[in-house]
């Protein structure tokens, strides 16, 4: 099975990308599962529902969230009907919407996607090693799932690193998102899960985590109210992670880093 993860959408370059290059990546590559953290989708802060639509029409099967979740006030509503929409698991009981779903592949696998979050460097939540070990029990690699993917949005790499050894050998992928710089960690783990710290951000690299420069330049030499800050407006790239995942285990194969586009240095798939 050939699966791609792609990080954080950030504005309209993040979407264009998207929407640009995944539907030929999709037949080129003959991809059998994408997942699209879409965060940041939104003017980089949170999505909409018409944006959701958008992304899974450009050929995702599903889309994950973090920290800015809510920011779309709208989106409280609209994940209760779009079930291929998820945020973290470990926000408090009774947060709108949940924190993993299953897709079918194009191969027909059932895809078990889990959405958790970081605690060091981030807001207080739940413990996300007991919110993801409670979606696993309910969904098992290689019982109920054929494959599972695991977006765990934080900032830390020392947490994401645990999850990922906490998690080798029951998922499939183990993503770092949240810092919107891919890292250059990729790797299969000793029991066969595939792990990368930061899958990168899909948006303009030319800015600071996707928007426009000056504010966040401003904001670091006078700590004053200063404008809003705005998505950078140059052509998008496309980052993330791609993994050939075994039928029969689950396991990954193979992975690699993915980054399309202007600004980084280009990375393809090994089926590329
Ligand atoms: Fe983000
Ligand atoms: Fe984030």
């Amino acid at each position: 099975m050939r699966f791609l993860f792609l990080g954080d959408v950030v504005g309209r370059p993040g979407r264009i990308a998207v929407q640009e290059r995944l539907p030929a990546l999709r037949l080129r590559w003959q991809l059998d599962c994408v997942v699209i953290n879409g965060e940041n989708a939104a003017g980089g802060f949170g999505i909409t529902e018409a944006i959701c639509d958008e992304l899974l029409a450009a050929g995702a099967d599903a889309v994950t969230l973090g920290n800015h979740s809510w920011d779309q006030r709208e989106a409280l509503v609209f994940i209760a009907r779009q079930d291929r929409l998820i945020r973290p698991a470990n926000y408090p009981p009774g947060t709108p919407g949940r924190g993993a779903t299953i897709v079918e592949a194009r191969n027909g696998a059932r895809v078990l996607v889990v959405n958790i979050m970081g605690r060091i460097f981030m807001d207080a939540l739940d413990d996300p090693f007991a919110a993801v070990e409670r979606e696993l029990a309910a969904c098992p690699l290689g019982e109920v799932a054929d494959a599972v993917i695991v977006d765990f949005h934080a900032e830390a790499t020392s947490e994401k690193q645990a999850m990922a050894y906490f998690l080798d050998g029951r998922a499939s992928l183990v993503v770092g998102t949240h810092t919107h710089v891919p890292t250059a960690d990729t790797r299969i783990l000793p029991a066969g899960t595939a792990y990368q710290s930061d899958a990168g951000m899909s948006g303009d690299y030319d800015s600071v985590l996707g928007m426009q420069k000056d504010e966040p330049v401003r904001r670091f030499l006078q700590k004053t109210p200063g404008a809003r800050l705005e998505p950078a407006t140059g052509p998008g790239s496309l980052s993330g992670v791609a993994v050939e995942i075994d039928d029969a285990t689950g396991l990954a194969r193979a992975v690699w880093p993915v980054r399309l586009g202007p600004h980084l240095g280009e990375a393809l798939p090994g089926w590329a």
